[in-house]
């Protein structure tokens, strides 16, 4: 008989929370264990073991969760994300650093009480990334992960320590199984591009601009993008970001090669994004009118970066590049989400 897996989702109210959470109840094998400070939307609450509403930030609700559960998988979601940190960065840090810090040290208790190793999967971003001018960062192209690791945001500076705090204990889990073959952390890190739902639009993000043209043509309202229409970063459709957590959870650990691994699936410019909104909703009213923040933040990131290293150890292989996201997935199901 297959044992039921227990997964545990932070940040489970998230744009890509909800989306795991239906494709991990479809799949059937996991009971999912949730925890965000917001109630799980109808859609999906049904489809889980059991929500916990509160903050990662409370030890009580960990010590809980590790009294009840043999959790053996950690989708750790939750995050402020950029634009929102640049406003609060204290509470950033608090949020993206101490609450990671603790679902690690969480991690490390589960994997010491049933001795085996807690998968820890862990969504970090081109945000790590500070290149130094726009000139630059065109001229570059893609970036390797160890590359240009000078991020300019609150949350990009946690995601990039977070990513050490993991291969921190990872490392530690390496060299304590190999001792006593006892559990501990399995650390592993995805580098997202900019993510496009067509379910969901995003909050407090800075690669924003594109999911939010897209869902304001459908809608019918006027959007004032804030970058340039030249501004280029990586980016993927929303069930590809899902199907590649999923795959690097599944991953055998002798295959990874690192820790950390960019994707991506295209690079479009604004104006690329734009022209093929245009063709979905010939009537979108899109101007410019760029923010300088947010122009710069957006600035700091990459045009593209490279995955190779994620192609070849865990076989990623996004479905969609940028014309099948927008015909295939993005302009159908947006339609048929604002229908009427
Ligand atoms: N997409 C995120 C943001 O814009 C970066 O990971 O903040």
């Amino acid at each position: 008989m297959i044992r039921n897996k227990v997964v545990l989702i932070t940040g489970a109210s998230g744009e890509m929370g909800h989306s795991l959470i239906q494709r991990l109840s479809e799949a059937g094998n996991s009971s999912i264990i949730t925890i965000d400070l917001q109630p799980l939307d109808p859609g999906v609450r049904d489809r889980v073991t059991k929500e916990f509403t509160g903050s990662i930030l409370e030890d009580h609700l960990l010590q809980r969760i590790l009294a009840e559960f043999e959790i053996d998988t950690i989708f750790h979601l939750a995050a402020l994300l950029s634009t929102r940190s640049e406003f609060t960065p204290i509470t950033a840090h608090q949020v993206n650093v101490e609450g990671t810090l603790k679902l690690l040290n969480f991690a490390q208790a589960q994997g010491e009480s049933h001795a085996r190793p807690v998968t820890f999967i862990y969504p970090s971003s081109i945000a790590a990334y500070g290149m130094k001018s726009v000139e630059f960062k065109n001229r570059v192209g893609a970036v390797k992960e160890h590359e240009w690791n000078m991020p300019t945001t609150m949350y990009g500076c946690n995601k990039l320590y977070c990513e050490h705090l993991g291969r921190y204990f990872t490392e530690n889990f390496k060299q304590l199984a190999a001792e006593k073959l006892s559990g501990k952390v399995d650390f592993r890190a995805i580098r997202f591009p900019g993510l496009i739902s067509a379910e969901t639009v995003p909050s407090g993000g800075t690669s924003d601009y594109a999911p939010e043209m897209i869902h304001a043509a459908a809608k019918t309202e006027p959007y004032a993008c804030f970058v340039k229409p030249q501004t280029r970063i990586p980016f993927m459709a929303m069930p590809d970001a899902v199907e590649a957590i999923l795959r690097l959870a599944a991953a055998p650990r002798e295959d990874l090669t690192q820790t950390v691994y960019n994707i991506t699936a295209f690079n479009p410019s604004a104006a690329e994004v734009h022209d093929l909104v245009l063709k979905g909703f010939p009537d979108a009213q899109i101007t410019y009118e760029p923010d300088v923040k947010r122009l710069e933040i957006v600035e700091s990131w990459p045009a593209d970066v490279d995955d190779s290293a994620a192609r070849a150890d865990w076989a990623f292989a996004p479905k969609y590049d940028l014309e099948s996201a927008f015909s295939d997935y993005l302009i159908p199901r947006i339609r048929e989400r604002y229908r009427d």
